[in-house]
This record gives C-alpha cells, structure tokens and sequence, in this order.
C-alpha cells in the first residue's frame, strides 16, 4: 500500500514509533462488530454464536472471513458491525437514561445505535445530511429495534431554527479527510490531499458552531474522527475554545495517546487511537463540557409547535392495536400521523419542529382503504408484544429472509423469531406470507 508522501512527511514528527505505524499498513484490516444488548443479552448471544470470535477493545473482533450481512445474526438486530476503534468515542460521554441528545453526523448509524442503547427514557434525533446515507440510517435503527430515535435529513445549520439549546449532549463524529480509512478504503488513499485536509476542517468549523447553538448550558459535546491531521482535530477543538466557553474533559484509554498540546488550550486532554498501538484503524476524540453562564436559561417549550389533532384513520389502527398486541395503550397514545402512514413519536413535539424527518421514532404502518398495514419497524421494535408469534428453526429463518413463504398453522399476523429474536412478521392463512421487506431480503 503506498501512503501519500506529504501525509508520512507530516505523521514522522507526529506518531511515537513512526514505523511500526507505516509497518502497521501491511496488515488486513479487523473486523468487528458490537452486540445490540436491545435484542439480545451479551451472555445469551455467546451461548448461541458458531462463530470464530474474539473480545476486543470495547468489542468482538471477527477471526474468520464471510458474509456477516446475509446471517440471520445480522438480519435480526442481534449484532452491529462497526470498527473497533470507532466504538470508542460514545464510550466517554457522560449520558443519564432521560438524556436529549442529538448526533449530526450520524449515518450509517454506529456511534448513534450506541447512544440511543443508553438512553431509554430519553430521545436521540439522529441528523444526516445525505439523502440516501439518511435511508440507510433510518434502515440500520430499525433494524437495530430502536423506538427513542428520530432520524432527520438536514444540513445541521438548518436544525438551529427547528431547536435551541436544549440537547444534554451533541455528537459530531465529523466528515473528515479519513486518514484512518487508509487500510480499509484505497479511495481514502487517492482522494488525500492538503488541500482537502484544508477544506473538511472548515466544513468541521461550521458543523461545530451548530453543535454549540443546539448543547444546553453544562452539557457535553463529543467531537470525533477517523483522521490523524492536528488541523481537524486538536487545532480544531483549541479553534472552538477560544470562540466559546467550554472545558475539555480529560480522557484516558491504555492503547490510546493523548492529543498534540496546543497553546494554552488543554488538547493534550483529547485521545488519539493509532493502528499500531490499538487493534483498530485510527480515531480521534475530544470530550468537552459546555460552561455553566448563569445569564442564560433555555426553555425546551419555546422551539416547539402545537401537537396535531387525530385523524378519523386512528381507529382502524386501534382495531389492529385490539386485535394483534396484548399491550399497546402507550403505542396508541404516541401515534402520529403524515399522509396515510401511522408512526409512533418517540417525541411528538419533535414532529412538530419543522425538521425533515424521515422517521420521528418508529413506522407503524399505513392506512389503506380503511384498513391498517402494519410495518416492518413496527415488528422489528414492538414484535415481542404480538399475540401471534413463531420460533423458526435456522433452516426455517434464512428461507424467511429470503423471501419465501412459510408453513404455518396460525391465522392472521405472526411475529416470527430466531432464537427468541424478533426477525420479522407475516400474514398467515393456507401459509405464512412473508413480509420481510424486498429490500432487506438475502438474493
Ligand atoms: C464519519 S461519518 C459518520 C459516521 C457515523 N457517526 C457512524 O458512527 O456510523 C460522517 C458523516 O457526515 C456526513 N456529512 C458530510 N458532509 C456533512 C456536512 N457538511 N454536515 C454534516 N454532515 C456531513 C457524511 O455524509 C457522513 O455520513
């Protein structure tokens, strides 16, 4: 693999064992992933995985190589595929389980799948900028069976004047020049240059001033990249000091270094996670902590618009709600509506904000002619209340997610599961039609 010259020139002054860094190049990228404790316990997933694994850093490292998006463990939500030293950052933040708290980068979704696991009680919007890495997002939530969660699509400036200071913690896991992609990704190597280091610093710069606009006073933001450049990291977070008034937290982590000092800004606070001194491709992250100023107070009230009235669909949907689920009072209550399509809001006031949502929580389904078409995300969060529910044999699971139609005894909506994990549903009456959506079927 050939580094880019100005980028070595740059990383000798700047990384302890220069060429264990550059040998470090050489090796295959590692794959991992974490366990989404929302479906499945740490210990019950040990208990049922064939596969070659290991505990790694804060997660599993995969030791042999196949297709983890076409197993039943993927399909299900039981696991989550992300880069061990991309796993760290949400690690340091402070949350508390009612939190508001909003990621601006977020897709496809990883550093945000950890949030929301923390917060129960709370909200995470998860904001992406790219229409269709949005969808993706959205899909990967769902999939993960997360119910807090709005997903939006907007440029960050935009979410200024749909909230204000009312987040207990802003992630900005930032657009970066991608510096720690170079062993997975050959296109990071040739889009390199200064010249782009240069110009994702100043995108960061923008998305950093929302990032204050939108954190409430004593709250914290988390700021993270997969790059090593001092510009858009220790620079950027000293830059943002000296703008506004906040601390950097100090962090710690045994195969991490600490951030490049920069005047008196304590930068030296921040962690750095080298591919050679932790098992992972390469990450930065700062934790800071918006000062308390006792002049200013923000309501949450203020940035939000009245809540809509119930259209007359709201009955067929409570009928399905009667029929289907033995508990269902608190989906009802929080159900919204756009267009013909039901939603349950994780926070209605959200919906209301002017942000443009591509899911405010999670999709129930729509009215059709009258009658109520459950979703796919209605099972894949709220699956384990159906009355109607089926194990499926592994045999049984992987032709569900292919599509085909299945055996089975029951009438009307069946939930089925995977080793007591909520796969997808069906529509049974001389047999289980499959509803697993098209796009999420293995081909
Ligand atoms: C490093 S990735 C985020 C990874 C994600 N946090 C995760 O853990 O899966 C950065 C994201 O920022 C988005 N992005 C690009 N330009 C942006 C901008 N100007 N403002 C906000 N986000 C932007 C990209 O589309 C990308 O999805």
């Amino acid at each position: 693999m050939e580094l880019p010259k100005e980028f070595l020139i740059r990383m000798e002054k700047l990384v302890p064992n220069f060429d264990k860094f550059v040998y470090s190049y050489n090796n295959l990228p590692v794959k991992s992933f974490f366990i989404n404790k929302n479906k499945i316990s740490e210990e019950d997933f040990l208990a049922h995985c064939s596969w070659n694994i290991e505990q790694s850093e804060r997660g599993w490292q995969l030791l042999e190589d196949f297709k983890v998006g076409k197993t039943l463990e993927h399909h299900s939500g039981m696991i989550y595929m992300q880069e061990l030293s991309a796993m760290m950052p949400t690690t340091f933040l402070p949350l508390k389980e009612d939190d508001w708290v909003i990621d601006l980068c977020a897709s496809p979704g990883g550093k945000s799948i950890q949030v929301a696991n923390r917060i129960k009680s709370g909200l995470l919007v998860s904001n992406e900028i790219v229409k269709s890495r949005a969808n993706i997002l959205k899909s990967n939530i769902e999939r993960m069976g997360l119910y807090n969660v709005c997903v939006t699509n907007n440029n960050p400036k935009e979410l200024e004047d749909c909230f204000g200071g009312i987040f207990d913690a802003v992630v900005v896991d930032a657009p970066c020049s991608g510096e720690g992609m170079f062993r997975k990704d050959d296109e990071a190597i040739l889009n390199w240059s200064q010249a782009n280091v240069d110009a994702c610093a100043i995108r960061q710069y923008g998305i950093l001033e929302t990032a204050n606009k939108l954190l409430k006073q004593g709250g914290y933001l988390l700021y993270s990249t997969c790059t090593f450049s001092v510009e858009e990291n220790e620079q950027q977070v000293a830059n943002f000091c000296s703008r506004h008034n906040y601390e950097i937290v100090p962090l710690d982590y045994p195969n991490a270094q600490f951030g490049v000092k920069i005047g008196e800004y304590n930068t030296n606070y921040c962690l750095r996670f080298y591919p050679h001194q932790f098992n992972g491709e390469g990450q930065f992250v700062a934790l800071l902590r918006k000062v308390e100023d006792c002049n200013q107070f923000i309501s949450n009230e203020h940035y939000f618009k009245p809540i809509n009235k119930m259209p007359t669909e709201y009955k067929a949907f409570k009928d399905f709600c009667e029929a289907n689920l033995t508990q269902y009072q608190d989906i009802t209550s929080n159900a919204i509506f756009s267009g013909n399509t039901i939603y349950y809001a994780t926070n209605k006031q959200i919906a209301e904000s002017g942000v443009r949502l591509i899911n405010c929580g999670v999709v129930l389904g729509d009215v059709v002619k009258g009658r109520f078409e459950p979703h796919h995300n209605f099972v894949t969060c709220f699956g384990n209340r159906f009355r109607q529910t089926i194990e499926l044999s592994e045999q049984d699971a992987n032709k569900f997610i292919k599509g085909e139609t299945l055996d089975c005894e029951l009438s009307g909506y069946v939930v089925v599961k995977y080793n007591g994990v909520v796969l997808g549903f069906g529509k049974s009456s001389t047999g289980l039609k499959n509803h697993y959506p098209k796009g999420l079927r293995n081909v």
